[in-house]
């Protein structure tokens, strides 16, 4: 075990340099991956772009409930023209989403909290792998608690899952959570970030925050970034355009899309965007523009 206390803190990031084992693949850190890896990457992230839209509607797993997904039969199917990856429950898959939608699918495999509890941060791994790969998903994603209470447990559950995810070649997505009392700086998530790749991830999910670029270039798999709590659309768009510039892979924004006044202007322009390096402020009047029609 390290000396923590003889550590140095790192700052040599060279985040202009390019990631130097890119190789010929377009997913940062799968150039070594099986063939069949690479095939639900590229399900996952355009071969074009190197970039995702996932949106992500698993709240239900711990919320219930929620204002926007009400009606998931209703709000959802509309927004798959705008989308690449569905972050969801097998169970919202199975009963609300037409399986001839054509999107990737990240399916949520971790749970065991909900909004009742204090503390959200103990789960287990809910999903087998078999049922992942019956439902055909291009990434399995596991909740996981550095720093808090449940780090050890989420930390196994998410050994499983890519355990059994390389024995059948199906990717594992981290998901970084931040507590209540967990700090959002640069700091914590590099740390949290680069914990999961190194345990095997091959796609992690976090938050913006100051020196993202830094968090970006030590992390060597693709970086999606959370929307979080809702926004106006204007800045919703700006976070977006943001994460894109800071290098990350794509977004895996919920709230901010399904929130939105209109949830399918806001799935384009965010789309716009992540695909075609909009600017937030020309996406912000596409917004307006299709709105109002
Ligand atoms: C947590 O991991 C949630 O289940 C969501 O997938 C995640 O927070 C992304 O949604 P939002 O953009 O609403 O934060």
């Amino acid at each position: 075990m390290a000396d923590k206390d003889g550590l140095q803190i790192a700052k040599d990031y060279q985040v202009d340099v390019p990631f130097a084992q890119q190789g010929d693949f377009h997913v940062k850190g799968a150039k070594n991956l099986d063939w069949g890896m690479k095939k639900h990457l590229t399900n996952i992230f355009n071969p074009e772009t190197g970039k995702t839209v996932m949106f992500a509607f698993d709240h239900g797993y711990f919320m219930g409930s929620t204002k926007g997904l009400e009606r998931l039969d209703l709000s959802i199917p509309p927004l798959a023209p705008y989308v690449d990856v569905w972050m969801a429950t097998r169970g919202a898959l199975r009963t609300c989403v037409p399986a001839g939608l054509k999107c990737g699918v990240a399916l949520r495999v971790s749970s065991g909290s909900s909004m009742l509890n204090d503390d959200l941060s103990h789960e287990v791994v809910a999903v087998d792998i078999e049922d992942a790969i019956r439902m055909n998903a291009d990434c399995m994603a596991v909740q996981t608690f550095i720093g808090g209470d449940g780090q050890l447990s989420s930390l196994d559950n998410l050994s499983k899952v890519v355990n059994a995810g390389f024995r059948y070649s199906i990717p594992t997505l981290g998901v970084v959570a931040v507590g209540r009392d967990m700090e959002r700086t640069d700091r914590f998530f590099k740390l949290a970030t680069r914990i999961l790749a190194e345990l095997g991830v091959q796609i992690v999910k976090t938050y913006y925050c100051d020196n993202f670029e830094e968090v970006v270039a030590a992390c060597p798999v693709p970086i999606v970034v959370a929307g979080g709590k809702k926004l106006p659309e204007e800045e919703a768009l700006t976070l977006a355009y943001n994460v894109i510039k800071g290098g990350a892979a794509g977004v895996d924004m919920g709230r901010n899309i399904f929130q939105a006044e209109n949830p399918v202007a806001m799935a384009q322009s965010v789309y716009k965007v992540v695909h075609e390096g909009m600017s937030d402020k020309d996406a912000f009047e596409l917004y307006k523009e299709l709105k109002s029609k």
